[in-house]
């Protein structure tokens, strides 16, 4: 049986793991954590991402699946596929080193031209200009011991085994051959109709940072025009929709933030990316700022109208029905507030009180127990669809700050509720 080691056994590498397992190919996931590999063992590893924790389970018992932090059980795979995150400092300089130790852990075990694949997402010409060196000066040479190639993650938490069966997987070479090398292998794991081969890895890397610029920019225009909006008295909503009916223009919702470990991040890559040419990404800085002031914006709007400073945030995932709570706006949300003297309690099905207490929120379990005169929704999580806005009203609520546009105005204030949207 052919295998494959996954580096970074996370989100990704879960899901990685688990599409190509169902593909007949044994895996051997490497992860620094070793909680993990005990959870297995003791049958009590849970994946939030649906139809993983099934898939993984089985073919841990199988023997199909082993995890392990020992980097030289790597021996014998026929491709090594990265999915270790590069993060940001709070001053958003990328943090490199974690990554680069993890390759040299990698390094001794590359040989016979094992394919290398990094799927974390990295700044343009990352591979060619660090990996591909470093690993050089380790003793491997590219085209002997390994071929090195980029194929971007694009999949989303919350329908990830889903995306990977459906979005067009990139796959960029540093040389041909090492590109040659790449689509044999995902070929073995993905219908060959999908793999898109790129002409430059440095494609394949700036295809990701594209993406998700290109999703922070577009909210930041629609978040300035809601603004606008408001001010001037215009559903923006309505504005929007219309708008986008026109064939041409792709306007996403305006809303009080954009958390994430992706969105609000990858900009950041290529903002250093154009520093190291000499140019400057205004653009994609400024909606970075306009993006993270939303949450400052939704309580300047409700300030002055609420005396009793008690606020409800419903909702840390930054997705809904997805408990990841990664650069959420509920943590500018709740900043803000304290700034301005709010009690604030925090409501989220997904996480548990210990868990939130231990982010430093105050955790409340009933939304109509925490009597809070204005709550915030951040996260459109599916319970709150059911929202008894009368027994909301009569556990104290003055207004509702719906930071997602998702609820009816007439009927949020047919309780006594004030409503208020963002450029709605
Ligand atoms: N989560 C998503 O929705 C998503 C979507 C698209 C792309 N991505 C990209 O995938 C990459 C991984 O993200 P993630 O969400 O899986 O991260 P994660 O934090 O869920 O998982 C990372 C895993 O790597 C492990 N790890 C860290 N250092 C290690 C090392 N030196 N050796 C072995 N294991 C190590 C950690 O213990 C953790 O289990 C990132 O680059 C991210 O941009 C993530």
């Amino acid at each position: 049986m052919k295998k494959i080691s996954v580096i970074g056994f996370g989100k990704i590498g879960q899901a990685v793991a688990a599409n190509i397992l169902t593909h007949n190919i044994s895996v051997n996931a490497i992860d620094t954590n070793i909680e993990l590999s005990k959870s297995f063992k003791t049958n009590k590893f849970i994946s939030n991402e649906p139809g993983i924790t099934k898939i993984l389970l089985k073919n841990f018992h199988n023997r199909n699946l082993k995890i392990t932090n020992d980097y030289s059980s790597i021996k014998n795979s026929q491709a090594v596929i990265v999915c270790i995150p590069l993060l940001i400092t709070e001053s958003k300089k990328i943090i490199k080193e974690t990554f680069l130790d993890c390759l040299k852990d990698i390094a001794p075990f590359l040989s016979n031209k094992c394919l290398l694949s990094v799927e974390t997402t990295i700044p343009v010409g990352f591979s060619r200009k660090t990996i591909v060196p470093l690993l050089e000066g380790l003793g491997k040479k590219h085209g002997v011991d390994f071929y090195l190639t980029y194929s971007p993650e694009r999949i989303k938490s919350g329908t990830m085994l889903n995306q990977l069966l459906k979005n067009p997987k990139i796959i960029g070479g540093i040389d041909n051959k090492a590109l040659e090398k790449g689509k044999e292998v995902y070929s073995l794991f993905f219908n060959n109709k999908r793999l898109q081969a790129v002409s430059s890895i440095e494609c394949a890397e700036m295809v990701k940072l594209a993406g998700m610029v290109y999703r922070d920019i577009n909210i930041a225009i629609s978040n300035q025009l809601a603004v606008f909006s408001q001010k001037a008295n215009i559903d923006y909503t309505e504005v929007l929709k219309l708008t986008n009916t026109d064939g041409e223009a792709f306007l996403l919702n305006p809303g009080i933030g954009v958390g994430g470990h992706c969105t609000p991040v990858y900009p950041y890559f290529l903002i250093e990316n154009f520093n190291e040419k000499g140019l400057d990404f205004t653009l994609a800085k400024e909606s970075r700022k306009i993006n993270d002031k939303m949450a400052a914006y939704a309580v300047k709007l409700i300030d002055e109208d609420i005396e009793q400073k008690k606020a409800l945030i419903l909702g840390l995932g930054f997705r809904p029905d997805v408990k990841e709570d990664s650069f959420s706006t509920s943590y500018i949300l709740h900043k803000t507030l304290k700034e301005k003297n709010y009690k604030v309690f925090l409501h989220d099905p997904l996480f548990s009180n210990h868990e939130i207490k231990a982010k430093r929120f105050i955790p409340i379990n009933d939304i109509y127990s925490a009597n809070a005169k204005v709550v915030f929704l951040v996260t459109n999580h599916s319970t709150y669809t059911n929202i008894n806005w009368k027994k909301l009203r009569k556990s104290g609520c003055d207004c509702f700050v719906d930071g997602r546009n998702s609820f009816d105005k007439k009927i949020v204030e047919s309780a006594g509720i004030k409503y208020v949207g963002i450029g709605k």
